[in-house]
């Protein structure tokens, strides 16, 4: 990574503004359902605090508008945050203005201050430079460690970095480069990618660059039947994107001027509804009965991914196989789940999951010690996927313009 990290730089005595991305998801009674993302953070805000730092975090939480909406507080993070880190972490209500200049300026060396919601400000998310400027105000120099916000040009995320000589990347955002970098990059091969989830819409630039990268593109997910429809089959009521029929035939077209091997599945699991008691059947991918939709990929087609990628040396997915929420349609995607954990284990495969639906799948099936890397981004991950500059990122200081301080 060319990029200054916060492993060039001592703390001491500096107060740090540090981006993270504590958007977690809560309940109707604001309890964290899913800390991973507070917990990713932790590595950065130990290494501030133990060099006798003082950090300043700010994150948004979900989309309120530019509204105050209690709701979307970050108060319960603090709370986490602070049973996290074992200290107190003090919670300011705004994250800019008098509230927030106060108590920021009463800091201690080793203190953590976490700020109210950035996007109750509407000018967060137009990256308006007075507020930009006023977030800056509060702290010496600036850490990005939200590689889940990484593809938003926000106040937060870019505007502030030119009120500072130094706009340095945390660990998470290292690690996130440097995993989903290399994979893209510089891949052990064969590198196969597996792409899933309801929609192509969303991914199409993804799979076009997968394309000119990876040896092989294994597909699932909703996105088949798309696919299938280009290629006339019978899709019963299964979804399809009739406006992308035309893109998916043209990338069925050009995977084959490709080097990389596109795989279909072959079978996939029926029913008529999307429901926990749902009663279901196997058919092969082009015989899909009238009323009755494909929701996850059938047992022929695990067998043929787990052919197709008992080599692979370097393995991306991003996208569950089928509607994993739903008990009948969880297989698929807990089976992909277990290969790349065991591919990891067993050969010492690099397996990437970008974020989202696929990282709350391997969590569901209780493997993310087992895989290589699960990204922390969703929006973030597919944005750098499909080759993109992250806007986050590109505004952080290149390593080649500062001496380590
Ligand atoms: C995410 O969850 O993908 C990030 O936190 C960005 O959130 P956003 O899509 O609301 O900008």
């Amino acid at each position: 990574m060319n990029k200054v990290s916060v492993s060039d730089i001592n703390f001491r005595s500096r107060r740090v503004l540090v981006r993270v991305d504590f958007n977690v998801p809560l309940d109707e009674d604001q309890n964290i359902t899913d800390d991973r993302r507070i917990r990713a953070a932790l590595p950065t805000l130990k290494k501030i605090l133990d060099d006798g730092g003082m950090v300043i975090a700010c994150s948004h939480l979900g989309r309120p508008k530019g509204k105050h909406v209690p709701e979307l507080s970050l108060r319960p993070v603090a709370k986490r945050l602070s049973e996290l880190l074992g200290q107190e972490v003090i919670f300011a209500e705004d994250c800019i203005g008098p509230e927030a200049a106060n108590v920021a300026g009463k800091m201690k060396e080793g203190d953590c201050l976490l700020l109210e919601n950035l996007r109750f400000h509407p000018e967060e998310k137009k990256n308006d430079p007075e507020f930009a400027r006023k977030l800056a105000s509060l702290a010496d120099i600036y850490v990005n460690d939200a590689f889940g916000t990484a593809h938003r040009a926000h106040a937060s995320t870019v505007g502030v970095t030119r009120y500072f000589q130094q706009a340095v990347a945390g660990y998470l955002m290292e690690k996130e480069i440097k995993y989903l970098g290399d994979a893209l990059n510089n891949p052990q091969r064969p590198f196969a990618a597996i792409l899933g989830g309801a929609k192509i819409s969303g991914k199409i630039d993804v799979i076009t660059n997968l394309l000119d990268k990876v040896d092989m593109l294994l597909i699932g997910g909703g996105m088949v039947f798309t696919f299938t429809r280009a290629m006339g089959y019978e899709v019963g009521d299964s979804l399809v994107e009739e406006e992308k029929v035309d893109l998916a035939a043209e990338i069925i077209e050009k995977a084959k001027q490709s080097h990389a091997e596109l795989v279909f599945p072959k079978d996939v699991v029926i029913a008529s509804e999307i429901s926990d008691s749902a009663k279901t059947d196997v058919v092969p991918v082009d015989k899909i009965p009238a009323g009755m939709k494909g929701l996850d990929i059938g047992p022929a087609t695990i067998r043929l991914f787990q052919e197709k990628l008992a080599d692979a040396r370097t393995i991306v997915w991003n996208g569950p196989m089928g509607v994993f929420e739903h008990c009948p349609f969880e297989t698929g995607t807990l089976a992909i789940a277990k290969l790349l954990a065991t591919l990891t284990e067993q050969q010492g495969a690099v397996t990437i999951v970008g974020g989202g639906d696929s990282a709350a799948a391997v969590a569901k099936a209780g493997l993310e010690e087992k895989l290589t890397h699960i990204s922390t981004g969703g929006g973030a991950s597919l944005e750098f996927l499909a080759g993109k500059e992250l806007p986050g990122i590109a505004a952080l200081t290149n390593r080649t313009k500062v001496e380590a301080v």
